[in-house]
């Protein structure tokens, strides 16, 4: 654990360096009654046995969590839009809503906050997961016109959208592993062809948006895992590694940048010619580091299988499986992987489980510090965003995983800073200052 708080000079970002925190609208809104993930719960299927009941209770009262982003020095907060309440059922538009989301804005810009938009973020409206989602071809019209109706209502307010959050997450843990609705298991191709349409709807929307706003900025959410051999002696291992490594970290991205389906997209066709360089930057969400193995009794995961050492550094355990080692120094690696798009760089999300705050402190430093060697190497790094302002429902981990720099009791609501949100203030105020508080260390 390389550095203790305060010890950096931060000079080195550029003074309109976007210094902002994340988050997503089932998870934090309360109230999204309406979607896939709402039917999940009622079957019981998140695993701690959790409601999202109200959540953060953003729906009747973001604003309270602005301010407290806004005294932290955020100048930019990622937040999404909840389709299901915009677009109820099919073809019927809730103008409330969408006045809901222009307050939202508003608040934010109010505070000098920039809104970054994520259009869909997991959540399905329960209509559209019903007529399959993102396996129906029709769905990428679907998208396209959602967003066509949400942009015209929100363009004078946000110039900065991201269509999809993590394609490769909703494909490989929705039609691979099982973990998150609809819960399927093994079905490799399945989880391809989700991912082409969702190449296509991001494509459309891409172009949706600009159509409606010639100056936005529109890329996706890229989440990046740095996989590691589980024995590095091991062939196969290495073999495995690599494959889930290029599928996994790079499909979604290579299509975007060549136009051309990789493997196993291209199971249903090569063109994706209309995809092509449909991104203005690269987004990327970067948490933590898995070692890939060959597992013999795992074949509905195509013989591998996924695990984290237990003598490194690791944030809170998820109810069943480990969220991860904490390897802070592979940002700097995913970063490098999309370096051929040659685009500017957000670091789109970045945190760690840890109720307790035992190590987030330092994951928090050394990723600073790894942004800071990306910018002397010269890359065009223009903002990160930090998973996340408060704790908030962590999907099928309920509220067994905390994230926030804030602590919050979902049952009384009230929230309490974690020591890393005083760092967190101090990281972009010094960055602002020019000189942190004490002499840099490198
Ligand atoms: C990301 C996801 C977020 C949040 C985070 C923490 O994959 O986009 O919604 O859950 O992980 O695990």
């Amino acid at each position: 654990m390389d550095n203790a708080p305060g010890e950096h000079s931060n000079h080195i970002f550029p003074h309109d360096f976007m210094w902002g925190v994340a988050s997503s609208s089932h998870q934090v809104e309360g109230g999204c009654h309406n979607n896939q993930w709402a039917a999940w719960e009622k079957l019981g299927r998140i695993k701690s046995g959790d409601q999202v009941g109200q959540a953060c209770d953003w729906w009747n009262n973001a604003e309270q969590d602005f301010d407290l982003a806004q005294s932290l020095g955020v100048n930019a907060l990622r937040l999404s839009l909840e389709w299901s309440r915009i677009e109820p059922s099919e073809g019927q538009w809730d103008e409330a809503a969408l006045l809901r989301y222009r307050k939202m804005l508003t608040a934010l810009r109010d505070r000098g906050i920039r809104p970054f938009v994520t259009l869909h973020h997991f959540t399905n409206p329960f209509w559209f997961e019903e007529r399959g989602a993102f396996e129906l071809p029709g769905s990428v019209h679907l998208f396209e016109r959602y967003t066509q109706r949400v942009v015209s209502a929100l363009r004078d307010l946000c110039t900065d959208w991201c269509t999809f959050n993590e394609p490769n997450v909703y494909a490989a843990l929705g039609y691979f592993l099982g973990e998150f609705p609809p819960g399927r298991k093994g079905r490799f191709l399945q989880a391809a062809h989700v991912t082409r349409n969702l190449c296509l709807a991001h494509a459309a929307a891409y172009r949706q948006i600009h159509l409606l706003q010639p100056e936005a900025s529109v890329g996706w959410a890229q989440h990046f895992v740095a996989f590691k051999p589980r024995r590095r002696e091991s062939r196969l291992d290495r073999w495995i590694t690599d494959f889930v490594d290029r599928r996994f970290n790079e499909n979604f991205a290579e299509s975007i940048a060549t136009g051309v389906a990789p493997f196993p997209l291209n199971k249903f066709g090569h063109d994706l010619a209309e995809v092509k360089d449909t991104c203005d930057y690269v987004g990327i969400n970067y948490y933590s580091r898995l070692r890939a193995g060959f597992h013999l009794n795992s074949p509905r995961t195509l013989f591998f299988q996924l695990t984290v050492p237990s003598h490194k550094p690791q944030g809170d355990h998820g109810v069943e499986l480990p969220y991860g080692e904490a390897y802070p120094k592979g940002l700097r690696r995913a970063v490098k992987r999309f370096k051929a798009f040659n685009k500017p760089v957000y670091i789109l999300e970045n945190g760690v489980p840890d109720r307790e705050d035992r190590i987030r402190p330092w994951v928090l430093e050394s990723s600073v510090k790894q942004m800071k060697r990306l910018l002397s190497d010269g890359v065009d790094l223009r903002g990160y965003f930090h998973w996340s302002l408060t704790d908030n429902f962590e999907w099928n981990e309920g509220w067994h995983l905390r994230f926030g720099l804030i602590e919050i009791d979902p049952r009384t609501q009230v929230r309490r800073p974690r020591p890393s949100a005083k760092i967190y203030e101090e990281i972009i105020r010094s960055s602002r200052n020019g000189v942190g508080k004490a002499q840099s260390n490198g």
